[in-house]
């Protein structure tokens, strides 16, 4: 994995959007995946000024975000999609039909799963997919266990990452949803290249685990290690047991 080091997490954002920035005017009609979660906020906050800028249009582009909550319609205000709508779509000229996530709200879930997953390789799968990385270092929704799933799939979600989510609802763990809609453990690997950020001292010990430790489902991470193209883009709180 290819570690990239930074003073703070402004830093660490602002490196961030620049690649992002690079893949898409490098390839106008770039397949971006999109994480929520804190990480990213300040990359796609440079992202929105870049395009105000004109540095990099987003028109030709199309974004798959990696997950969304079970039961959630996309009004929500917890939901991933008004998340990406406040941090990153209103302030970017990308074509709404471009725009996918997957429908928390559909009747039945597993299609909507298949479905998400037929339409990610119909638009050729993703040319660079940002990760952010769980505190138990999940990755989208892939929680630690015995077993992974490659496709998306329906997730049952771990109280700690309910805990971590529970900002979006009001604060109140009991309204976070317990179940959640991932891409799967196959589907982020099949990105062709990855760039996860990760700042602060609460992710030091999962991100050493994940770039130093066994391949292992208790770390859905760690398997990012067999990815040939991985960028870690870290402050020195993250990095600090590396
Ligand atoms: C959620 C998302 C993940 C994200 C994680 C970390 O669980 N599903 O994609 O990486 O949060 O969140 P944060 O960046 O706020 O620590």
């Amino acid at each position: 994995m290819d570690l990239r080091i930074f003073d703070g997490p402004d830093d660490a954002a602002l490196a961030l959007a620049q690649r992002v920035a690079d893949t898409v005017v490098r390839r106008p009609e770039a397949v971006l995946g999109l994480a929520t979660g804190r990480s990213p906020v300040a990359a796609y906050a440079e992202l929105r000024r870049m395009s105000a800028a004109g540095q990099v249009d987003f028109s030709r582009a199309s974004t798959f975000n990696l997950d969304e909550f079970a039961g959630v319609d996309a009004a929500h205000p917890g939901s991933f999609r008004r998340f990406m709508k406040e941090h990153l779509f209103d302030g970017v000229a990308l074509e709404p039909a471009r725009i996918h996530f997957l429908n928390g709200v559909a009747t039945d879930l597993d299609a909507e799963c298949e479905r998400y997953e037929c339409e990610l390789d119909a638009a050729g799968g993703m040319d660079l997919l940002i990760l952010g990385i769980g505190s138990n270092g999940h990755i989208g929704f892939n929680e630690p266990g015995d077993q992974l799933v490659a496709r998306t799939h329906r997730v049952r979600l771990h109280e700690v990452t309910r805990r971590d989510n529970a900002a979006l609802f009001g604060g109140n763990i009991d309204n976070v949803p317990r179940e959640a809609l991932s891409m799967g453990m196959g589907t982020i690997l099949r990105a062709r290249e990855v760039a996860l950020i990760a700042t602060g001292e609460r992710k030091a010990r999962c991100i050493e685990r994940a770039v130093r430790g066994f391949l292992t489902t208790r770390l859905p991470a760690s398997f990012l290690q067999t990815h040939g193209r991985v960028e870690l883009f870290l402050d020195r709180a993250a990095a600090a047991l590396l």
